[in-house]
Order: structure tokens, then sequence, then C-alpha cells
């Protein structure tokens, strides 16, 4: 595209979604595409599942749950197969990777002390602009003002099964069990009652179910720079 790595001034750009919609893919090809940093906050929730069942801590215990996320030190490190995340100077971003802690992690997300702790971690993380911020709630609650809100998403069974592809060889759930596991995680994250899974009414919607991530990219850098180039 013509506009490829043309500069542009430091952004804040947010991209939220279901589980499954391409966003990892999206995200991180549109921040390096404008030289800009990229953040994954999924990657936060699914380290205070992880920490939870490493440290014993009792997932139902709110308490419990606000000491663990309000002491963690959590950082993203650059490396040159992306970002890693440290916690608490430990690389956990392989282990943060199975579907256990993915559903853990949408359970604890809707814990108000979690969400509470990992406001701060991410406000901070954005003060500097000239980052793409993936997550939930990212445009709504998180980062209200950005300067740029897209809400990305897809059919099910099409999410569903980018997930299965995925997983490769080393699958140990069938299609049908990552479509159940994928149902209920919409469920959860779009029905708490704090900061729920929606659109912005400010973002830009794209269906990816028949888009593969270049298009999409393409789609979301010529709506940046057709608004801030
Ligand atoms: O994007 P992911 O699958 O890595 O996210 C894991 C869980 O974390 C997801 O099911 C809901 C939660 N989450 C959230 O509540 N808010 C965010 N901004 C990002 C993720």
């Amino acid at each position: 595209m013509s506009n490829r790595n043309k500069r542009i001034a430091p952004l804040l750009i947010t991209i939220d979604g279901p589980a499954g919609a391409g966003k990892t893919t999206v995200s991180r090809t549109l921040a390096t595409r404008l030289g800009f940093l990229y953040v994954d906050t999924g990657a936060l929730y699914r380290a205070v599942a992880f920490e939870a069942v490493s440290r014993g801590v009792d997932t139902e215990n709110d308490d419990e749950l606000d000491r663990l996320a309000s002491g963690l030190d959590l950082k993203f490190v650059h490396a040159d197969e992306g970002g890693r995340l440290l916690s608490c100077g430990k690389d956990i971003s392989d282990a943060i990777r199975t579907p256990r802690i993915a559903m853990l992690a949408s359970a604890v997300s809707a814990r108000p002390s979690v969400r509470r702790a990992l406001l701060d971690v991410q406000k901070r993380m954005g003060a500097e602009k000239a980052a793409v911020f993936e997550g939930r709630d990212m445009g709504t609650v998180v980062f209200p003002d950005a300067d740029v809100k897209f809400f990305l998403t897809a059919e099910l069974a099409a999410r569903a099964r980018r997930r299965f592809d995925e997983y490769g060889d080393a699958k140990d759930q069938r299609f049908e069990d990552v479509l159940e596991d994928m149902r209920r995680r919409d469920e959860n994250d779009s029905t708490r009652a704090l900061a729920p899974l929606r659109a912005a009414p400010d973002a830009i919607i794209i269906d990816s179910t028949d888009m593969n991530p270049e298009a999409v990219v393409d789609a979301m850098a010529a709506h940046v720079y057709s608004k801030h180039g």
C-alpha cells in the first residue's frame, strides 16, 4: 500500500473484540507498520490467572485475588519474535497460552479487584501513546479518549476454527471442545457486570469472517491515515 511506513503522529489505537477474531495478528502487524508499541492486555489477565494457579490462590476469594493482582510486577519486553511478558522478572509468555489459563483468565477478569489493579497498569503503559492496545474494554473503559478505535469480530465457527488450527499438532482438544470453550468465554466476557466486551459507540466495526489478516490491517491502516495521516 502507498501509505506503508509513512510517518504519523503518536496515536493511541484500540482494538477490541472476542477471542479468535484475529486481534493479536492484526494488532501486532498494524503496530509494526505504524512503528508503534503493541500491547496485548489479555496477557495481563492470563498472568493473574497463571500466578493464582502457581501460588495456590483461591480465585473465588476477592481479598486473596486483590492481594495477588495488586502485588504483581508485570512488564512487556521486546524480543525478536514479538513481545514477551515478564511476571516478577520471570518469562511466562508461553505458560499462559493454554486452554485452562484462557478460561481462568476469563473468570478472574470479571472480578473488580483484578480489573482495578490492571486498569492502572494499562493506563501507565498507554501514557506515551504511539501504541496499539488489544483487549476487550480498551475503547470503552481503559482508553475512552483513544484516537482511533476498532472492534474486530467474526462468526463464532470461524473464530473457533482459527483457534483450533493454531493449536497445530499439539492439539489435546477436539474442534467441538474449542467451539464450546469459545462460546462460554464469549458469554462470560460479554455478560459480566464490569467492563463487558462491547464495541465503543465511536468504534469502527470490522467483521473478519471472510477477510484475511492482511486485508484487515490494510483497512485499518487506510482508516488511520485518512483521519490522521
Ligand atoms: O485476549 P485473551 O484471550 O488473551 O484474553 C483472555 C481473557 O482476559 C478474556 O477471556 C477476557 C479477559 N480480558 C479482559 O477482560 N479484558 C481485556 N482487556 C483483555 C482480556
